[in-house]
């Protein structure tokens, strides 16, 4: 890995002292969790698919370079530091652009809005901004509402859309008993099951949001027919889809789109809404996109056009950016390379699982998002640390801590691949002699 030290940014404290001033002043508890777990991963310098820690794992252990297959779940899709975006964020910055101003009209909210209506299924063309991937979770949902006047929400067990206000109120128990957050009329039903949202599903429901393929349930891959199966009771319903492709989406699967062809080459199904955050900022400059089919904007903004606004969200700065991931990642070589380094990747992960298979039940996936699955949640566990101290950084699922998910950059050469699948390999077999 380049090395670019700069002192001023990166290494001003040890990890230790990070760790101190982190139980101070941010999160004890997170502080002592990884304590128990060994490590304590502070991320120095960055650059492609690799960063250096601080130390590590232990804070008495030296600097480890570590392979990035978290990608913070799918933030950087284009690498560490990726040039060309760094270039565009500095240009923009010399080229007078700020964040600009919410409550007036946007130059670079009308050519990014232009460039996703482009790119979406079809016939979804309008967009609204955010920050977050919560936000725009929270927009559709809220968008759902004024067209139908209707309060109810169906979401998968396990799924996760995130912690702020609707988003939450779609997630586990776990996540929002400590809130008092039960919302009337949310629901959650099995992913996959089609029958099962048949039955759930009422005339009294705004919305169904569902992940295409639910990362923190386990990187679950729902069968053919599924999602035709969704729209179609949406539509028996008047119910808005809602898809969430804030992990799945953006050339993840090998397509742009894995609802439009990623999952399964001929089912290509359209919803009413498309989310999008996380890879939207190229892990440079925050924002995330809420797009939704045209009949729906009347119901929102006709009688208050300024009924719902965002500051920082859709920010100058964050549009440029994203129009430049846009170009980068729909181009036809581009997804043609994540196609070609997901069949090495996924290939060498089935190798692993057949040699191991005492420990792991089953790896899935598309293109360059898997999902290995241990046969007990202890295995899960001591995987994703034997793993990480063989330099390959990945986690168990949120609502799943049997599967380690690994997503890297789609940026990965065929070189680093072979050397990351080498890594894993060695961590599960280091898991062997403990078992
Ligand atoms: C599928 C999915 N949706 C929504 C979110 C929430 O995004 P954010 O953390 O940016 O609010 C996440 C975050 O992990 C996610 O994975």
């Amino acid at each position: 890995m380049e090395n670019r030290s700069n002192k001023k940014y990166i290494g001003t404290l040890s990890q230790k002292e990070i760790m101190k001033l982190y139980a101070k002043h941010v999160n004890a508890p997170k502080v002592r969790t990884f304590k128990g777990f060994g490590i304590g991963i502070v991320p120095g310098e960055r650059s492609g698919v690799k960063f250096r820690t601080l130390a590590g794992p232990r804070p008495s252990d030296p600097p480890m370079e570590l392979f990035d297959c978290h990608t913070c779940g799918g933030v950087y899709n284009l690498g560490h530091q990726n040039p060309r975006i760094i270039q565009v964020l500095k240009d923009a910055l010399d080229g007078g652009l700020d964040i600009g101003d919410h409550l007036q009209l946007s130059e670079w909210r009308a050519i990014l809005g232009k460039k996703l209506a482009e790119l979406m299924p079809p016939g979804i063309t309008k967009t609204t901004f955010g920050v977050s991937g919560g936000e725009a979770v929270d927009t559709a949902i809220k968008f759902s509402r004024a067209y139908t006047k209707r309060k109810g929400c169906i979401s998968a067990i396990g799924g996760f859309h995130g912690h702020t206000g609707f988003a939450l109120a779609t997630g586990d128990p776990g996540f929002k008993e400590n809130f008092l957050w039960n919302f009337p009329g949310f629901k959650q039903v099995p992913f996959g099951d089609g029958d099962a949202l048949k039955k759930t599903i009422s005339d009294d429901d705004a919305c169904v949001i569902l992940e295409t393929i639910p990362a923190t349930a386990g990187v679950l891959i729902a069968p053919e027919g599924y999602f035709s199966e969704v729209r179609e009771l949406c539509d028996d319903h008047g119910v808005m889809m809602i898809i969430d492709e804030i992990q799945a989406g953006l050339g993840r699967t090998s397509h742009f789109w894995a609802i439009y062809g990623g999952l399964y080459e001929n089912e290509k199904v359209v919803p009413d809404f498309m989310v999008l955050g996380k890879g939207m900022s190229s892990g440079i400059y925050p924002i995330s996109t809420c797009s939704y089919k045209p009949f729906i904007e009347k119901s929102v903004f006709k009688d208050d056009p300024f009924i719902h606004i965002s500051t920082t969200g859709g920010s100058d700065l964050g549009c440029a950016i994203a129009c430049e991931m846009l170009d980068i990642q729909s181009d036809p070589e581009f997804l043609k390379h994540v196609k070609e380094m997901g069949k090495l990747f996924s290939k060498g992960l089935e190798e692993i699982a057949d040699d191991n298979s005492e420990l792991i039940k089953e790896v899935r996936g598309r293109g360059l998002i898997w999902g290995m699955e241990f046969k007990s949640e202890t295995f899960g566990q001591l995987a994703m640390l034997s793993i990480i101290k063989e330099g390959v950084l990945q986690n168990y699922c949120g609502n799943r801590k049997d599967t380690l998910i690994m997503m890297p950059p789609l940026i990965v050469k065929e070189e680093e691949i072979e050397e990351i699948i080498e890594r894993i390999g060695k961590g599960v077999q280091n898991l062997k002699k403990l078992s």
